[in-house]
């Protein structure tokens, strides 16, 4: 983390959370942060898609400063794509933030380095916000294969926006064998892998708009690591799957700045 990067805190519920547990999870979240825990972090909630329209009249209502996100869309507007939701649909319900290319939905729904970067192209241009996930395998890295995977997901996946969408743009490092698992990357290679993501944006993009994206890690973070994972310099913030589900625990990852 640098001062020039805000922190972005992001809780992915994946498919947990009916509406009316998601509405108690985020009115608990919002009493539990302070007003200046949003001038040091931006935090963001990821619902399934069935909780969105609730979680945001709840965030209006109380005039909350949580941010509204999704976990995945489609890339089209509109048209026969039965069960697919659309980047349009989500912008009109105010979400701000959308996961794009999670590695749940690479490896369980066929989502691939092509799609992604639809699918990042469709919110962007629907004037959201994406999170690219990239990451290896435990194979891929035993194989020595990690930052080669990492390059190529970049690249593929940013490959012909311009260079102010990347600058907005948050990116995931996720290796996909920390994520549910209770084994965290130890935060030397989450740098490691981080500051690769860093230099690829670089490469493509220049150094202005490497130093401006910001780069979460993800994979089993917890109140416990969060303070070390925060103390790299590559690392702007953290995409939190299982802890997000609780309020409490989900606060004391935004507020790592007190411990
Ligand atoms: P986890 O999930 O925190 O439960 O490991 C992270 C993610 O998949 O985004």
């Amino acid at each position: 983390m640098t001062e020039t990067r805000k922190p972005i805190i992001s809780g992915n519920w994946k498919m947990h959370h009916n509406h009316f547990e998601a509405i108690q999870t985020v009115q608990k979240l919002h009493y539990r942060l302070e007003n200046d825990d949003f001038d040091l972090v931006d935090v963001s909630v990821h619902p399934p898609f069935t909780d969105i329209r609730s979680v945001q009249t709840v965030i209006e209502a109380d005039r909350m400063k949580i941010e509204l996100g999704a976990q995945n869309c489609f890339f089209e507007e509109k048209g026969p794509f039965t069960g697919e939701v659309s980047p349009t649909m989500l912008a009109k319900l105010d979400v701000k933030l959308v996961i794009i290319g999670h590695s749940e939905r690479r490896q369980f729904f066929g989502d691939t380095d092509e799609w992604v970067n639809k699918k990042l192209k469709a919110v962007l241009g629907n004037g959201m916000i994406p999170i690219l996930c990239c990451g290896e395998t435990l194979e891929e890295r035993e194989a020595g294969q990690a930052e080669s995977k990492v390059d190529s997901q970049i690249r593929s996946g940013l490959d012909g926006l311009i260079p102010d969408h990347v600058s907005d743009m948050v990116i995931a490092y996720e290796p996909i064998w920390a994520i549910g698992t209770g084994k965290t990357a130890t935060s030397g290679d989450a740098q490691m892998m981080c500051a690769k993501v860093r230099s690829v944006v670089a490469d493509v993009y220049g150094n202005d708009v490497a130093q401006s994206v910001r780069i979460q890690y993800g994979g089993s973070v917890k109140p416990g690591n969060i303070v070390e994972l925060m103390n790299q310099a590559d690392i702007d913030g953290a995409l939190v799957g299982g802890a997000s589900l609780d309020a409490d625990e989900f606060a004391a990852i935004v507020q790592f700045n007190q411990h």
